[in-house]
């Protein structure tokens, strides 16, 4: 039997060098440990807290996982991290575009009550100001381009490095959401319609870096715990064993970090190197309860 068909063979992901945003925290966290958990040489995280990146590398091991404090939506951040990147390794692999925020929510009902007033509706939409909403974009969408951009370079002498024709091309991920396909009322306008651009953004990059090699995919998760997603989830009903309901969640609980690990390893390993300009879904079922387009 063929040695290359073993899960070892195609879900590590030994010696790659990848850089994370938002990677201190919730999912870009879980991606973080499975990624170190099956081989990776080093993983950078990027946020704004130095304190929350050093106790996750503390947290995973730090001679692997390096910390990177730094902005998204700002160029020159982005630029210095390049460049602290590039002079240390030359090189990476795999770039997550997972750094992203919530933004503004319209007004939405409490549980059992009649929904708000045109007029209510409308004035809570306006007092909150338009930076809130354009500020959601900055990060979820603009952001990831010049993120992208950023690391293009360091992408392609990944690329160099590999010999064998089997090795994976260079890729960049994006962390989309579900989000981005659904028209749930309540949901933020912002977040929701920044995860669309971004998950078209990336299509769009996946085929203008044909040239270049270097690969590009989206990962749509449903909901995981973190502290962006901490207000969805308490609001959710729950049973005694944190079970959801399944009209909610076709499989009946929220995301766990096992499911985001699968995911990563997939995309990122050797079973993935033929993903380019596709969109994974990891949502236990919960986009086909949504009002939704895909
Ligand atoms: N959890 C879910 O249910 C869910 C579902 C679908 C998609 N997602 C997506 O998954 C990604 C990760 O979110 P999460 O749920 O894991 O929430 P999270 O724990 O709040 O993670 C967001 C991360 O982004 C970083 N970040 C935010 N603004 C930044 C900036 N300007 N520069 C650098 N880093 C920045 C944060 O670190 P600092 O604050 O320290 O900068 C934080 O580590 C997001 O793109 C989110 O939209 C989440």
């Amino acid at each position: 039997m063929s040695t290359n068909l073993s899960a070892n063979e195609l879900f590590n992901v030994n010696g790659m060098v990848a850089v994370i945003t938002g990677g201190g925290t919730g999912i870009g966290l879980m991606m973080a440990k499975a990624l170190a958990a099956n081989g990776a040489h080093r993983i950078y995280i990027v946020g704004r807290r130095p304190d929350v990146l050093h106790s996750a590398a503390k947290s995973i091991n730090p001679e692997t996982v390096i910390p990177l404090p730094g902005d998204v939506t700002s160029r020159e951040s982005l630029l210095s991290i390049a460049k602290h990147v590039e002079t240390e390794t030359g090189y990476i692999d795999l770039l997550i575009c997972n750094a992203g925020i919530m933004g503004p929510k319209p007004l939405k009902a409490a549980p059992g009550c009649a929904a708000p007033s045109v007029a209510e509706y409308a004035a809570h939409a306006l007092e909150t100001p338009m930076a809130d909403f354009t500020n959601t974009y900055a990060v979820n969408n603009t952001a990831v381009y010049y993120t992208a951009l950023s690391f293009l370079t360091l992408l392609d002498a990944g690329n160099s490095r590999k010999t064998a024709h089997a090795d994976v091309r260079s890729q960049i991920i994006t962390t989309s959401s579900i989000g981005g396909f659904s028209r749930l009322p309540g949901a933020s306008f912002a977040y929701n319609s920044s995860k669309a651009a971004v998950t078209h953004m990336t299509k769009m990059l996946a085929t203008a870096f044909v040239p270049y090699g270097i690969r590009c995919n989206v990962l749509a998760p449903g909901i995981f715990p973190s502290e962006l997603a901490m207000g969805i989830i308490g609001s959710l009903e729950k049973g005694p064993n944190g079970e959801v309901d399944r009209s909610v969640v076709p499989e009946g609980k929220t995301g766990k970090e096992e499911d985001i690990a699968g995911a990563v390893l997939w995309m990122a390993g050797r079973a993935g190197g033929y993903l380019n300009g596709s969109v994974v879904v990891v949502d236990g079922g919960r986009l086909g309860m949504l009002a939704s387009t895909y």
